[in-house]
């Protein structure tokens, strides 16, 4: 029997739009997903949208439609990503199906009679976003511990989990699975909360309606995550009979760090309760800001991934994602940051290898990868990639994975240069050198599969491999098959927008330093004299005194002032001018004034003082 590999989501709410944060956690699922299946597990990958509940019902009736019509729109919207991604996923839950909600009826019916849930009194602070009660402590401020609005004061009938019952199990499960929660970091923080002692947990509703009834008492509704976590295990069918898909259970549940809580004490206790076996992991990553901000609609910088992949396209955002920032930690997205990663590491590393190697290959063995097994550290290099990528990935480590591959294909173009095939006169040599490179790009693009599919296929393809993408087909040696070049692999983006840069270069033209004034010599000086230039309507012919300095300088002004009423004047001049010659006069220097349409204003000074003093 093969082994089975079965991977999730979380169920999206459909109250809101998907964005890069939805876009990430299913990316790396889907990474996970065809890395397995490559690795020939049977592998299962389910998503899907989270539909109940107040958030839902309330987004609805502010656009005034029902809860199931908001629902249809936003799940058309997550599929249409995903089918632009080419996520992978095998099945798509939606909790308002028919076979969902049947399974959510039976556990809670289960779990019913045999005492694990029972009638209560909740009175608490709820915050509606999301979806939780706080505790007194918690709630001091009256402010959601975790988004911050205003908390309502609940109190209503309401049916409870006897959460309370599992705390020794789940720390006995725990300790005896040392990776059940990864990162550690994580895992530790779900430990002391589970040790600091667990309540029992409010999973019905009595205030709206928008929810599965619970089967036996319909004033109520079931906690919307009671309902969202059972479709894990509602979409395969499990325990059914006949069911294909029940084999794929226990799942890894890959999430954001927010809903951590839910997914490793409250979920495997619902499961323990219904005699079901626990998930086999829970992998938290952190989370996304977009321009160094928490995304909001309000601030209007909610990154769309559509957007993302029209402008860069599918695989080099997927890239950007898994390799910009550590799985688990937080990370920024910037439309800098990704353009820096394409231009750098697909552009300059991977794209120039495959060109290189192409166009070699094209020149010196007429396009066919030459008879010969290569050079065999190439193959001892990929190999230990390899192992390193297999370590990265079972620990979830996308980020290191990504690097292991990159520092291979440096290796490779390293070697290219090293060798300088087109230095080389030996053939058997230029043939070694660019087998074994044609091998390596070969075997990049089989590991490079899970991440950049479209890549991968595009390098595999114009090296004339047909086969699928599983490691069961591949060939380390394709000595034989036809290269062929093609359309560049990756474009490279300007750093800065041209409309931005623009806005640079104007701002830094309309400034001067203050060498530049420091250039202009400005001084005062006295008209002593001034005639009017014979043939020319507006020039004057000025004599000035700048101290014992006598000069002359011709001026347009003869429009706006008569030579009379120029003399005496202290005016202000540009005293370093180069000399020019006017009418045949030599002009020394340029006067300042000021002009508005035809009119035109001496600058003069305001008090008197000695002719040919500086301007600062
Ligand atoms: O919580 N950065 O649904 P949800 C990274 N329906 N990841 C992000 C993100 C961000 N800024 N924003 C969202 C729910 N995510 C429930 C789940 S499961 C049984 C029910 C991702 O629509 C991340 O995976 O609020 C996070 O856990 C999830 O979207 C929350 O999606
Ligand atoms: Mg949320």
């Amino acid at each position: 029997m093969k082994n089975c590999f079965y991977v999730t989501t979380p169920i999206y709410y459909v109250n809101d739009i998907p964005h890069i944060g939805h876009a990430y956690t299913t990316i790396a699922a889907d990474t996970m997903a065809r890395y397995k299946r490559m690795a020939g597990f049977d592998t299962f990958f389910l998503t899907g949208t989270d539909e109940h509940g107040q958030k839902i019902e309330r987004a609805a009736k502010s656009q005034n439609i029902e809860p199931l019509e908001l629902a249809d729109n936003v799940v058309l919207r997550f599929k249409n990503l995903w089918k632009k991604l080419d996520i992978t996923n095998d099945d798509f839950i939606r909790t308002t199906e028919p076979r969902h909600l049947k399974f959510v009826q039976i556990l809670f019916n289960k779990l019913y009679e045999q005492g694990d849930i029972y009638l209560g009194n909740y009175e608490g602070w709820y915050c509606t976003p999301c979806e939780s009660f706080f505790t007194e402590t918690e709630a001091s401020e009256k402010l959601c511990p975790q988004c911050g609005r205003s908390l309502e004061r609940l109190q209503e009938e309401s049916y409870f989990f006897k959460l309370s019952k599992y705390q020794d199990r789940l720390l006995e499960f725990y300790e005896a699975n040392p990776d059940f929660v990864i990162p550690n970091t994580r895992f530790n923080e779900v430990k002391s909360f589970v040790k600091g002692g667990l309540n029992d947990l409010s999973v019905s509703r009595t205030s709206f309606s928008w929810g599965i009834p619970v089967p036996f008492n319909d004033k109520h509704v079931i906690y919307v995550w009671f309902d969202a976590l059972i479709n894990y295990i509602s979409a395969i069918n499990y325990g059914c009979q006949n069911s294909e898909t029940s084999k794929y259970w226990p799942a890894t549940h890959i999430v954001g760090k927010d809903i951590i809580q839910f997914h490793a004490v409250y979920w495997p206790a619902m499961l323990m309760a219904a005699g079901i076996e626990p998930p086999r992991q829970v992998v938290a990553h952190g989370w996304w800001t977009s321009e160094g901000k928490k995304m909001s609609k309000s601030l209007g910088n909610v990154v769309d991934p559509n957007d993302m992949i029209d402008r860069f396209g599918r695989d080099q955002f997927r890239y950007f994602l898994l390799r910009e920032v550590p799985f688990g930690q937080d990370g920024d997205f910037s439309i800098k940051s990704i353009k820096g990663r394409i231009n750098n590491d697909l552009a300059n590393d991977l794209g120039n290898l495959f060109n290189r190697v192409a166009t070699l290959i094209k020149k010196n063995c007429s396009g066919i990868i030459p008879d010969t097994s290569g050079e065999p550290e190439v193959k001892i290099n990929f190999e230990k990639m390899r192992e390193s990528v297999d370590a990265s990935m079972i620990k979830f480590d996308f980020l290191n994975a990504l690097k292991a591959i990159w520092s291979y294909i440096r290796w490779v173009n390293k070697f290219i240069t090293d060798n300088a095939p087109w230095a080389l006169t030996d053939k058997t040599k230029i043939d070694n050198v660019l087998a074994s490179a044609a091998y390596a790009l070969h075997a990049i693009a089989f590991q490079l599969a899970p991440f950049m599919p479209d890549t991968a296929k595009a390098i595999k393809e114009r090296l004339s491999d047909d086969a699928e993408f599983n490691w069961g087909n591949f060939r380390w040696d394709i000595r034989g098959n036809k290269v062929t070049k093609g359309a560049i692999l990756f474009r490279r983006y300007e750093l800065e927008e041209k409309s931005e840069k623009k806005n640079k270069e104007q701002k830094k033209e309309s400034y001067i330093s203050i060498d530049d004034v420091m250039k202009l010599k400005l001084k005062t000086a006295e008209i002593v004299s001034a005639k009017r230039v014979e043939k020319s309507e507006k020039l004057i012919k000025l004599e000035l005194k700048l101290k014992d300095e006598r000069r002359t300088i011709v001026a347009g002004i003869g429009k706006s002032y008569s030579p009379e009423e120029l003399i005496g004047k202290h005016i202000v001049i540009v005293s370093n001018l180069m000399p020019r010659k006017l009418f045949g006069i030599e002009s020394n220097g340029m006067l300042l004034a000021a002009s508005s349409g035809d009119k035109l204003s001496l600058l003069t000074v305001d008090k008197v003082i000695e002719s040919g003093s500086s301007i600062h």
